[in-house]
């Protein structure tokens, strides 16, 4: 059988994590690199590429010339929309690297680009695919927690600003952490809950008490000059289904822990907390209190190959991918109206 035939346009940071896990996969070979530096598409085409495999610093001739399967969009995210379409419909299927895009409005128009197209479109949230994660998900469906209706999403790292890309500017990222590291545990707390009824209201703020002073850092001192962006942002979104998730995302903060993913869930039946790879469900049943916690795993498998390979799984079988495009501009929309709260003083806004 043919192989797919895949390109990934952006060959910076996140690049090997798509191509690490088409390279495990026999019924995939990457045939086209696409970046703006060409030295980097370069470099990843030697190590990921197959024969004759082909580089291009213009997306465009890439998708015309040679006509992908599939395409890993892996750029920064102000880029996310245009390249997106621009793939689909040239034909190819679209694994986008989070967030799906900065807007709700670019988010929509993918998701119509993709229906027009007839072509699958799915959002890199490796963190759905953790054991824990998965684990949780499959108690959550089989009812151990019954309605969800209150949950928290936290992203909250006590000194962990990027210092590479372009993380800290605000035309081409849309924010800071709450858009960066925020929208994975958005992601993985609203599709833990399935939580996909319309927002209701949001409130929120963001802060940028700690960038002037800049100090230590985990992956060294962050420039003071070129940060545009939050370095902690919080909200709190409401919606139609009467839930309520928190949400909490920080680069840099005075909190205990080094780095914290959180999703929190309060449901009727019992309630869950993944912190990390900790996970912790609890409730009540014969007059007792019980918590539950799973022994350790022992598979190490890469959430990000298991995300590949579900995607590749998806368009091969022709199924729904696990993250569906209109489940990540959800999130997209969570966040945003969050920002837009922010932005009018942490006045609430209504939908
Ligand atoms: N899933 C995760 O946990 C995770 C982790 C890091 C980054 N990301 C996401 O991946 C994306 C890229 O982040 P990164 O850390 O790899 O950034 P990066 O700066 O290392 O790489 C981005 C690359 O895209 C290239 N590029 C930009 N516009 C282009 C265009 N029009 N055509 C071709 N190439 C173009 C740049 O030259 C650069 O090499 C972001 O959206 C980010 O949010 C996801």
């Amino acid at each position: 059988m043919a192989k797919l035939r895949a390109a990934i346009i952006g060959c910076g940071f996140i690049s090997p994590a798509h191509l690490g896990g088409y390279a495990k996969l026999d019924q995939v070979e990457v045939v086209g690199f696409c970046d703006l530096l060409t030295e980097r598409a370069e470099e990843k085409a030697a190590k990921f590429g197959a024969p004759g495999a082909k580089v291009f610093s213009d997306y465009q001739k890439m998708l015309d010339e040679v006509k992908p399967d599939i395409v890993s969009v892996c750029t920064e995210n102000n880029k996310h929309c245009e390249l997106t379409v621009a793939a689909l419909e040239s034909g190819a299927h679209v694994l986008c690297e989070k967030p799906m895009a900065i807007t709700g409005a670019e988010a929509d128009k993918m998701v119509a680009a993709a229906k027009k197209a007839g072509k699958k479109l799915s959002v890199g949230y490796q963190l759905r695919y953790t054991n824990e994660a998965m684990l949780l998900r499959r108690e959550i469906e089989a009812g151990k927690l019954g309605k969800v209706y209150y949950a928290e999403a936290a992203a909250v790292r006590r000194r962990g600003v990027p210092t590479w890309g372009v993380f800290l500017n605000k035309e081409k990222q849309g924010g800071g952490p709450l858009i960066d590291i925020g929208t994975h545990l958005v992601d993985r707390t609203l599709w833990l809950m399935d939580e996909y009824s319309p927002i209701v209201s949001a409130v929120g703020n963001v802060y940028d008490h700690l960038i002037p002073l800049g100090g230590y850092n985990n992956g060294g001192p962050w420039d003071i000059g070129r940060f545009e962006v939050e370095d902690s942002a919080f909200g709190a979104v409401t919606f139609k289904s009467g839930a309520t998730l928190v949400v909490k995302a920080t680069w840099a903060a005075n909190v205990k822990d080094v780095d914290s993913s959180l999703s929190l869930l309060l449901g009727i039946n019992g309630g869950a907390e993944l912190n990390n790879s900790d996970l912790v469900l609890n409730g009540e049943s014969c007059n007792h209190l019980w918590q539950y916690k799973p022994e350790a795993f022992h598979n190490d498998e890469s959430p990000y190959d298991r995300e590949i390979a579900a995607w590749i799984n998806a368009v091969e079988n022709d199924k729904e991918p696990i993250v569906k495009a209109e489940q990540a501009a959800h999130v997209v929309k969570v966040l945003e109206a969050i920002y837009k709260s922010a932005r009018a003083g942490g006045t609430a806004v209504t939908y």
